[in-house]
């Protein structure tokens, strides 16, 4: 599929969802800065300047060009009552990984700004980011993983339909340690039969 090079704004209720632009790089590392022990701990190693501008300058920009090319699509939440270009980072939805042919599937991540919980705006987000995947992108599968003891990821899916297919053993190194992690998946609505 070839991808729309201008960001993608999707709008819920209470969030926009953007793909940001470089300059957004410092937002981008408040967020991180202020959820070190909220995200650090599901969260893959990170390179050692994760916590500077500068990578996020350059991620941001490889996060356009990843969409450009059609291999993932990595939306930050954003409050809709806060103009786009200044409102901070409340958290993100990532869709990574992303197959055509005959799979038409991806990965998707999330996370939340600690202090952002609790309201249902991971579960808004997600549940935009799943109808653009399955009408926009076209792509039929999603698939999640989180740790098996992280109850509010799996409470998210569980919200929003996803099912559990399976447990990955030692699927993901984090902080030094192979992790299993429990592996979920949505499916695309099917059309009604005629
Ligand atoms: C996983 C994570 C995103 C879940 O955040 P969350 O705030 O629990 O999820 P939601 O935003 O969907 O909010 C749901 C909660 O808000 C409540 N809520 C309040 N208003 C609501 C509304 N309008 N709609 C839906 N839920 C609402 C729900 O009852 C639920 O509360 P509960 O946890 O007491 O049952 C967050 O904990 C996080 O970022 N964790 C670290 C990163 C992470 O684990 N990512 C996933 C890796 S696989």
């Amino acid at each position: 599929m070839p991808s729309d090079p201008t960001p993608v704004l999707l709008t819920t209720a209470r969030l926009n969802l953007a793909l940001l632009p470089p300059d957004g790089a410092a937002r981008v590392l408040a967020y991180h800065e202020a959820n070190r022990d909220h995200l650090g701990p599901v969260s893959p190693a990170r390179p050692d300047n994760f916590f500077t501008v500068t990578w996020w300058r350059s991620r941001l920009a490889q996060d356009a060009e990843d969409w450009r090319r059609g291999l993932a699509l990595r939306l930050f939440m954003l409050s809709r009552e806060l103009p786009l270009s200044s409102a901070p980072v409340l958290g993100s939805v990532s869709l990574t990984d992303i197959r055509r042919g005959p799979l038409q599937s991806c990965e998707m991540g999330f996370g939340l700004d600690h202090r952002a919980q609790g309201q249902g705006l991971m579960s808004e987000a997600v549940r935009a980011v799943c109808d653009y995947a399955f009408g926009a992108m076209g792509l039929h599968r999603i698939h999640a993983n989180h740790l098996p003891d992280n109850h509010r990821s799996a409470a998210v899916l569980r919200r929003l339909g996803f099912s559990v297919e399976g447990l990955a053993r030692e699927l993901v190194l984090i902080d030094g340690r192979w992790r299993d992690h429990v592996l979920t998946a949505l499916l695309a609505p099917r059309p009604p039969a005629r």
